[in-house]
């Protein structure tokens, strides 16, 4: 998604500028520009590609006073990736980088005649849109005014000419307030600015911020005063520390993350009451996206195996389907959102929609400056830290391990499982970061290089292990390009091995004992189709040599974090493959971090 970085103090903004947005490169962009105030003139810079094009750009200017500016990356919705619909645009005095989508910008542009506009971007009409309020002085009243007829959601920097100050305004997509020593900051989120400055202020809807020497914050003609933030997220923990990916790196980090989220959630051996207490609900729906609905999928599968006789009944959501489904809603119904960022659109727009409803929400999420964690009831934090890669592996382990402890948090109160049961799986929890080590100094690079020139890989799996093949499906897709299905083991008869050819690669997922028996049957079926069969397992499940040509063996651990193993090893083979394809791994083609449009 788009970036917004902004600047005002005593270094040099285009500088600043461009280190805050290679802070922000990993939303996903494709293109990137500048504005900095030049002897009290507006230079505007932007380029197509990565921000290494821009920074060569930039260079052939001379911006060596601009103590001032705005910058941004692209990620196109409206329009073309090209150099006229890339940000900052200017329009007579205005200048502005916006994130988010103008729903009515036809409307505006029908009533903006005197412009001529360069770009196909809604952006644009909306600088325009502020220009024709603007008449020289009143800037607070120009924002106001144009933002008072926007549809839509924005996050927006502006600067105009001959004001040597910065405004930003922002509407359902986030906007953060950097404070350092005597120069100020506005981010997208906090990572931009960490090099510089830990202090920040999240700005709510339709309030506007202005910065000059010192900073004011005005909602409805009023000056309000907000609370400043600390925050502990460090530097280097957004940062590879030698690793070759982000994603690597952040692989490496669910070690710790198991502790951590262990001190966190459990204490002397018993549940820590900032874990959320299922048992006063009778019904759980889980909502999210992409991999944070992959994840969700592991709670529904333990409430369906174990809790359905004790009357409790679960389902998990796409949030795109959730908010634009009717519900029934009443005080035994709990919503559960499910959200690295805390800021996807459809998530988001789930969670207002059941807060609206007065019904209890909660969310699992990483971002705690995000909309999320600020709107919902209660808020489990993910402590995954800073999560650069576009594609999740450390969020969505998180995730699924605070599912998996929400649900035996209800087993344990409704009587479902004794202490005793209860401390024995503890145990295995207490085991994860040896047993995660074990998982990641496995080989991959040898089982990535027998199927990394296909085009077609199929994950297949039955019970937990369908929900784990969504994800190691996803991982495999989203990084190689390699085309990916997960078919439910039983299901490849019912159609989809009419796909496997000679040396098609099926991986097979085998953690769960009481089908693993109709699994291996079901990878037989595909071998003989002339399958190139990988499996991963966990120690205690035996496959014949012969039907697995490549065999990845995992622990043996609790089932209620068996799948955390399992989905390790998917990761690294996804990465090890990404990696024979030269493929941009931690940025992914045509995706982007934090998806805050519909
Ligand atoms: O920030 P969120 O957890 O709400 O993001 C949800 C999805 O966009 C995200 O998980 C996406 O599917 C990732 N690219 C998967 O790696």
């Amino acid at each position: 998604m788009c970036g917004i970085v902004g600047y005002t103090g005593k270094r040099n903004a285009k500088d600043v500028l461009i280190t805050c947005l290679r802070m922000l490169e990993y939303r996903g962009y494709d293109s990137a520009g500048i504005a900095v105030v030049e002897n009290n003139k507006v230079r505007v810079i932007k380029s197509v590609g990565k921000i290494d094009n821009l920074e060569q750009s930039v260079s052939r200017y001379d911006l060596s006073t601009s103590t001032i500016g705005i910058g941004h990356t692209r990620w196109a919705t409206h329009g073309k990736v090209t150099l006229e619909n890339a940000h900052p645009h200017k329009v007579g005095k205005v200048t502005l980088v916006h994130n988010g989508v103008i729903e009515n910008y036809k409307e505006i542009d029908e009533k903006l005649n005197k412009y001529e506009f360069k770009s196909e971007t809604d952006s644009e009409r909306v600088c325009a849109l502020i220009d024709s309020f603007y008449n020289g002085h009143n800037e607070i009243e120009a924002i106001k005014k144009a933002t008072s007829l926007l549809k839509g959601s924005y996050a927006l920097g502006i600067i105009f000419e001959g004001n040597n100050k910065l405004y930003g305004i922002k509407k359902d997509t986030p906007l953060v307030l950097g404070i350092g020593t005597n120069e100020y900051f506005l981010a997208s989120d906090i990572s931009a600015f960490l090099k510089y400055t830990k202090e920040y202020i999240v700005l709510d809807d339709n309030e506007i911020v202005e910065i000059g020497n010192s900073f004011n914050i005005y909602y409805e003609d009023k000056q309000i005063y907000k609370k400043i933030e600390y925050t502990d997220y460090d530097l280097e923990e957004a940062m590879k520390n030698g690793y070759e990916h982000y994603m690597l790196k952040e692989i490496n980090e669910q070690i710790d993350i198991s502790r951590k989220l262990y001190s966190k959630y459990i204490n002397d051996d018993n549940f820590s009451d900032k874990l959320i207490d299922f048992s006063k609900y009778k019904r759980i729906d889980f909502i999210g996206c992409g991999s944070a609905y992959n994840a969700s999928l592991i709670a529904k599968y333990f409430i369906d195996k174990y809790c359905t006789n004790a009357n409790f009944y679960c389902n998990s959501y796409m949030a795109s389907e959730y908010r634009y489904t009717n519900h029934y809603f009443d005080k035994d119904v709990l919503t559960v959102f499910v959200s690295q960022s805390g800021e996807t659109a459809d998530t988001l727009a789930s969670l207002r929609m059941c807060n609206s409803e007065g019904v209890d929400t909660v969310a699992i999420v990483n971002v705690l400056t995000s909309t999320m964690a600020r709107e919902a009831k209660y808020v489990l934090p993910m402590l995954a830290g800073p999560e650069i890669c576009v594609a999740t592996t450390k969020g969505y382990f998180s995730q699924s391990y605070i599912c998996s402890l929400l649900v035996l948090n209800l087993m344990y109160k409704t009587g479902l499982i004794d202490k005793d049961k209860l401390l024995s799986i503890f145990d295995e929890f207490k085991k994860l970061p040896e047993n995660i080590e074990k998982v990641i100094n496995q080989d991959y690079k040898k089982v990535a290089k027998s199927i990394y020139k296909s085009e077609d890989i199929y994950y297949i799996g039955r019970g937990i292990d369908i929900y784990s093949s969504f994800e190691g499906s996803l991982k495999l897709k989203e990084i190689s390009y390699i085309h990916s299905e997960c078919i439910g083991a039983g299901e490849l008869k019912h159609g989809p091995i009419a796909l496997i050819s000679k040396d098609t690669p099926v991986i097979a997922l085998l953690s769960e004992f009481s089908v693993a028996e109709k699994t291996i049957n079901n990878i037989n079926e595909a071998k003989s189709r002339g399958a190139y069969v990988v499996t991963i397992r966990k120690e205690s499940i035996n496959v014949d040599k012969k039907l697995s040509d490549c065999d990845i063996v995992v622990p043996l651990t609790n089932e209620f974090i068996q799948n955390l193993l399992i989905i390790i090893a998917c990761q690294l083979l996804s990465y090890e493959v990404a990696k024979l394809r030269k493929c941009d791994i931690d940025k992914p083609r045509n995706l982007s971090k934090s998806v805050t449009v519909e």
